[in-house]
């Protein structure tokens, strides 16, 4: 079947490992599904994966894309959740030790079949597109989780999000909008805080730029670049929830401003299967919709992937089949 996919890990060339082409058709074990993939959006993750991280070596050839919408067998619209966990845990499905993303022992979305647990399919909303609906799995799932479960912030307080045109940080401001948080985020280029003035933002500002007054919250996915601005926009007794590092761990842990203000620092990945149901649900009652900077044929991924890497991203960019 076609299918887009790394052939080996390239740590300091990921585009060079990224291959489209053709891999053998995947056989359904015993309780899985195969589901026709209609679209699927790339993540950071994917190009993580290109580069061999969270991976082991001898995973590859593997197809990327961690998040998908598509059809069943017997023409059922579905939206993927992409965390298999083991079938005998009990808990969330994040706090599972033997939880796996899609694309890191099992094959991905990017190809023209995956298959998945039974449980890992979700009903698709009518309202939402393929396209819409395949953003929802992975940098929706974390934003929704990140903001409406991690944060224990309350509709009216002040968040910021570090990032403006990224997966996660739209989605942070498009769900924050719609919840009632006063919004703001820090966007690279002018072009990118005009985009989260567009979905919902409040306020903009330069990166490390000295805040109007400090925030009950900042979301973070990026880092060593903006970590030590984070700890200090925070208020006395507020919170960084971060899901993400993508420009490496923080040189400084600020570890004197988190005592003495009473930070919290909290972790979030991805979400469980009743979250995915919630978000999807959130999304049909509020009309919001994933911001979609970037819409390829799958044959075309590379181009996608291309402008991940260079950060020119406006939002989710998603491949159709
Ligand atoms: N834990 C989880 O479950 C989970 C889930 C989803 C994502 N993540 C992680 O979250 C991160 C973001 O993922 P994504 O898919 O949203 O990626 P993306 O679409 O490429 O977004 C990258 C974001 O990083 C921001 N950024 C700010 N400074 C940057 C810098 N110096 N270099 C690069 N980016 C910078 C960008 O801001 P501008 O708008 O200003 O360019 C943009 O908002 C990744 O590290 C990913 O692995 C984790």
């Amino acid at each position: 079947m076609f299918a887009v996919y790394a052939a080996e890990p390239k740590p300091d060339d990921p585009l060079a490992a990224l291959r489209v082409g053709e891999r053998p058709d995947p056989v359904p074990p015993e309780g899985w599904v195969p589901v026709r993939v209609r679209a699927a959006s790339l993540n950071m993750h994917d190009i993580w994966t290109l580069r061999g991280v969270g991976i082991k070596p001898d995973r590859f050839p593997m197809i990327l894309g961690c998040d998908g919408a598509g059809v069943l067998a017997d023409g059922t619209e579905v939206v993927l959740h992409s965390v298999i966990g083991d079938p005998a845990w009990t808990g969330p499905e994040t706090l599972d030790p033997k939880r796996t993303l899609l694309t890191e022992l099992y094959q991905g979305t990017f190809a023209d079949t995956v298959v998945v647990p039974r449980r890992n399919v979700l009903p698709k909303p009518e309202a939402l597109s393929f396209a819409e609906a395949a953003c929802t799995g992975t940098a929706w799932l974390t934003a929704y989780n990140m903001l409406f479960d991690k944060s224990g912030l309350r509709p009216g307080q002040t968040l910021l999000v570090q990032g403006a045109s990224g997966g996660v940080a739209t989605a942070l401001i498009q769900l924050g909008r719609a919840a009632g948080f006063r919004v703001w985020a820090t966007g690279r280029s002018e072009q990118k805080r005009a985009l989260a003035e567009e979905l919902g933002a409040h306020r903009t500002f330069e990166p490390g730029a000295r805040l109007p007054e400090r925030v009950d919250a900042v979301f973070e996915t990026v880092g060593r670049a903006t970590w030590s601005h984070s700890v200090k926009c925070l208020r006395p007794g507020g919170t960084i929830v971060i899901s993400g590092a993508t420009t490496g761990d923080a040189t400084a842990a600020e570890l004197q401003r988190l005592f003495f203000l009473q930070l919290r620092v909290i972790g979030a990945t991805m979400g469980t299967r009743e979250q995915l149901a919630d978000l999807l649900s959130f999304l049909e009652v509020t009309g919001v919709r994933p911001q979609i900077g970037q819409e390829l044929p799958m044959e075309r991924a590379e181009a996608g992937f291309r402008a991940m890497l260079a950060g020119e991203t406006a939002g989710k960019i998603v491949f159709t089949r």
